[in-house]
């Protein structure tokens, strides 16, 4: 039997039994639904696997990005992440809705998105080439309760949404949507970012395209106040990690 043949059954075992922290399977924009990438096609046969707009990353364990590496080009768009074929269509001002797989109640954290312009064909850049602005984010809802943005993620079927800057030039872009699980943030290196990537062809006819994007690997530091993050001790409010959310197409 093929090599390949063995190792696609075994990680949906594996997936099974590990299944916790899911992935975005796509995309709803106007009603359409456009697909993401499942991490069990990353080593499927060349050409086998379905091409959608989703970046394909070595996250087979569906798993996260820690601290330690946020310095590397894995906190882009995940582990040794490669360019999503197609795009999803979306006007300036079009709302996105995120479908996660599934989500646990226990990973309590911040969601925040981002956009990265590709001035051309988003598939065949690299996950360092590009450079985020923040277009939004979301952390606690209700401090008193310990209400976070992701326990709505899993009371909306493990949805959330992010709206496109409503004057954003139109083009292609990539979108790094991203939960940061704090439930281990109490301790260094205890965070957990789970950045998903997906093209979007952007329509409409807005004039602002963005110019002061930064690198992934400058977006974090393992100590910066919303990463090294206890949630256990009643906080009231919650110090967002990264860059001020870019306003400029607003
Ligand atoms: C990204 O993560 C993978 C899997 O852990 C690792 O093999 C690779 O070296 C990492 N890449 C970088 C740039 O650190
Ligand atoms: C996102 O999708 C879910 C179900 O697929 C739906 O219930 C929800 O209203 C949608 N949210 C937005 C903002 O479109
Ligand atoms: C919840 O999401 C699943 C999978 O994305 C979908 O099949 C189902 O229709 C959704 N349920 C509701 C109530 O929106």
């Amino acid at each position: 039997m093929h090599s390949t043949t063995l190792i696609l059954p075994a990680l949906a075992l594996l997936l099974d039994t590990v299944s916790a922290h899911g992935f975005v399977t796509g995309v709803s924009i106007n009603s359409q639904w456009t697909a993401g990438s499942d991490p069990v096609w990353y080593y499927s046969p060349a050409g086998s696997a379905p091409v959608t707009a989703g970046w394909d990353s070595l996250n087979q364990d569906l798993g996260f990005v820690e601290p330690a590496s946020f310095g590397t080009s894995n906190i882009s768009c995940h582990k040794s992440a490669t360019a999503g074929k197609a795009y999803a269509n979306a006007n300036a001002g079009d709302t996105v809705n995120f479908s996660w797989s599934t989500w646990p109640d226990s990973h309590k954290g911040p969601i925040i998105n981002y956009i990265a312009p590709c001035d051309g064909d988003c598939s065949t850049l690299t996950s360092s080439s590009l450079r985020w602005s923040k277009i939004s984010q979301a952390g606690f809802v209700t401090p008193s309760t310990n209400t976070w943005v992701t326990d709505v993620l899993i009371q909306s079927n493990f949805t959330s949404s992010a709206t496109i800057p409503k004057n954003l030039a139109p083009g292609n872009y990539v979108v790094r949507h991203e939960i940061i699980a704090l439930h281990g943030g109490q301790n260094d290196n205890g965070a957990q970012a789970y950045p998903q990537c997906l093209n979007l062809k952007i329509g409409g006819s807005g004039t602002v395209k963005p110019t002061s994007g930064v690198a992934a690997t400058s977006l974090y530091t393992r100590t910066d106040p919303g990463i090294l993050f206890n949630l256990y001790v009643g906080a009231t409010s919650y110090p967002y990690p990264g860059p001020e959310i870019w306003t400029a197409a607003n």
